[in-house]
């Protein structure tokens, strides 16, 4: 295991206190969708129709739809301010892969960005840091920017690993020569996924603080990725935790089935993106 940084708290705040993350985290708001294995076809061409009417200009929105909607939606949403991603790739181009699909097919298939370590995969399909890593290159390689999601689980933080744990993933899944400008990492402790318990805006600035650290040793403070937030956001909450210093946007699921919600969402983004410029 890598010890925990020793300076790490002190490097984000310095990256903070010198005006470059806030003024980047304002130029760079994301809320980003992810509807995991939702919703049917025909509800999803709806509640993209919905979201391409809403007038959401200073931040950047991104959905992760499931794989056979990708077609069907980015035919719905050109010329839409969105951007469509996929969920998941594999790290080969092509190959006897049952199942699987490359991220060159997600590209072709409308897909700018892509959804990689989330801890659904992580978990449910064994997925390993040094399996995202490849992901992560076989995504770079076919010109897709990259959302990795890291995050500890409930025993990890109650055993108080849960810096080390999002560390460890970090490193071991950005891989070498990665740009900045291509990446995006949202902190999702799996703990609350899906859970209706949030984090604490104390508890998600410190992990932020924690990333922005390491983001900082890798990249340089002037070049951080945006740091998204995930885990039960919802309309009632988002400003809260777009308040939180170093929190560059959301990553939502189960809320951005619902446009309503998905808007009261982006409003908040805007808001603090405005409030940040
Ligand atoms: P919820 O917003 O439903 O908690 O899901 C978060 C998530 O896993 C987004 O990737």
């Amino acid at each position: 295991m890598t010890p925990l940084l020793a300076g790490a708290v002190f490097t984000a705040r310095q990256a903070c206190s010198d005006g470059q993350v806030k003024k980047k985290r304002g130029a760079d708001m994301i809320v980003a969708a992810n509807w995991k294995m939702n919703p049917a076809l025909d509800q999803a061409a709806v509640l993209a129709t919905a979201l391409a009417s809403q007038p959401f200009f200073e931040i950047k929105r991104i959905l992760f739809v499931p794989h056979p909607y990708l077609v069907p939606m980015s035919v719905r949403l050109t010329g839409a301010p969105l951007q469509i991603g996929g969920q998941d790739c594999h790290f080969a181009d092509h190959g006897a892969y049952t199942g699987d699909v490359s991220a060159g097919m997600l590209r072709d298939c409308g897909a700018s960005t892509v959804l990689l370590g989330h801890s659904e995969r992580r978990s449910a399909h064994g997925e390993s840091s040094d399996l995202v890593a490849q992901k992560i290159k076989a995504a770079l390689a076919q010109n897709l920017d990259v959302v990795l999601c890291v995050g500890e689980t409930k025993a990890e933080r109650d055993d108080k690993k849960a810096e080390q744990v999002v560390i460890d993933q970090l490193q071991a899944s950005i891989p070498d020569n990665t740009p900045p400008t291509r990446l995006t990492i949202a902190y999702e402790p799996v703990w609350a996924i899906g859970t209706g318990a949030v984090a604490s805006p104390d508890d998600i600035g410190a992990m932020h603080h924690i990333i922005a650290s390491v983001l900082s040793e890798r990249f340089g403070a002037g070049a951080l990725p945006p740091i998204l937030y995930g885990g039960s956001v919802n309309a009632e909450n988002a400003g809260s935790i777009f308040a939180v210093p170093l929190v560059g946007g959301a990553l939502v699921g189960g809320a951005s089935l619902d446009a309503d919600a998905f808007a009261a969402i982006c409003t908040a983004a805007q808001l603090a993106s405005r409030n940040e410029g």
